[in-house]
């Protein structure tokens, strides 16, 4: 809570507006209608010597104090999520709900990300209840799924009356070039007509990894129409329901984080499922020719010391070593 009213304060004194993770957030309001799709002022790329570089080491000086937790935050994200940093909450403890968009949805070019704006979605965890602002890509996947980077990561971010946010993460793979793009394998199938209810519980489970999404495959389709920073246009209609249901049906690896891009506030409740969604080949490099990279490089685990904190302490060795100082 404290760590919360500390990012929200930090937040109030930024002055500049730019799209994040958080934009269409009480954090980064979306544009009204009629004006241009924002382009952020942060990027992925440059080390920290360059003072002119965007990149994740020099967040905090991009923007200060407003983005300081970026470099000094002890509950940053993402993560390497392995065994000890997350609780496990099953589907079925949470309540999500996303509404289709049957005429389509706005999906917008960040200039960091690619965005859908959703059209309404509740999801209640932890005894709060939130709504679904958007829904957007990284790539590669920012967390680790234990030690190992994924294709791409979806965020579904949500927001509550109280001003708290939760994202939900999903891995989203590279499906193999072989797979049908309904996901259903014929055995599963044969099984379903049985009308067991064991066999409807494993109809149900998410896709194999080798199964493409469709409702990702239908967003992506019209991504090189974004392929400039600061342009939208309208997907061909959307059905959530694909999502929602693999969402609901395996567990979700819980941990108390931040926002993945500046202000990096704290207090941003994950979900990171256990399920992963997938992409046809074909699909994954139409992403990757608009997306590039955007994924922020794993933090320290959870109330450990920002990573950038003890890198500073390591340079100074360092320096200090190199200057002779200090006997090899
Ligand atoms: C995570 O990886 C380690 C080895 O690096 C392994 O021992 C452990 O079982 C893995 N955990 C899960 C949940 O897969
Ligand atoms: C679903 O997969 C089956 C093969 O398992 C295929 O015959 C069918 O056409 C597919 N349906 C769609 C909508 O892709
Ligand atoms: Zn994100």
């Amino acid at each position: 809570m404290g760590l919360l009213l500390q990012s929200l304060l930090i937040t109030a004194t930024a002055t500049r507006v730019f799209a994040s993770c958080a934009y269409g957030t009480f954090l980064q309001p979306r544009a009204t209608e009629g004006e241009e799709v924002p382009v952020s002022n942060f990027g992925y790329i440059g080390n920290i010597a360059d003072t002119d570089s965007q990149g994740p080491l020099n967040w905090a000086a991009l923007e200060s104090p407003a983005n300081s937790a970026c470099a000094t935050g002890t509950r940053q994200s993402p993560i390497d999520m392995t065994e000890g940093v997350f609780q496990l909450v099953e589907g079925s403890d949470i309540q999500v709900q996303v509404n289709d968009m049957p005429e389509g949805a706005e999906f917008e070019n960040l200039g960091t990300t690619v965005e859908v704006i959703t059209q309404g979605g509740t999801l209640v965890s932890g005894g709060k209840q939130f709504e679904l602002q958007q829904f957007h890509f990284h790539l590669p996947s920012e967390h680790l799924d234990n030690g190992t980077s994924q294709a791409m990561e979806m965020h579904m971010v949500w927001q509550s009356a109280e001003q708290e946010i939760a994202v939900i993460g999903m891995y989203i793979n590279v499906a193999d070039g072989g797979a049908v793009a309904n996901g259903t394998a014929p055995a599963a199938k044969r099984d379903l007509n049985h009308n067991s209810r064991f066999f409807r519980r494993q109809a149900a489970a998410p896709p194999a990894a080798t199964a493409p999404t469709n409702v990702l495959e239908t967003i992506f389709s019209v991504v090189d129409q974004i392929s400039t920073p600061g342009t939208k246009v309208k997907t061909p209609p959307l059905v959530m329901s694909e999502v929602v249901d693999v969402i609901k049906a395996n567990a979700l690896q819980t941990y108390s984080g931040s926002l993945t891009t500046p202000p990096c506030s704290e207090g941003v409740a994950w979900h990171v499922s256990t399920a992963k969604l997938s992409v046809s080949p074909a699909t994954f490099v139409r992403a990757a020719n608009v997306i590039g990279f955007n994924s922020r490089f794993p933090q320290n685990t959870p109330g450990q010391p920002n990573i950038l904190m003890i890198s500073a302490l390591g340079s100074a060795a360092a320096a200090v070593a190199a200057s002779g100082a200090v006997p090899a």
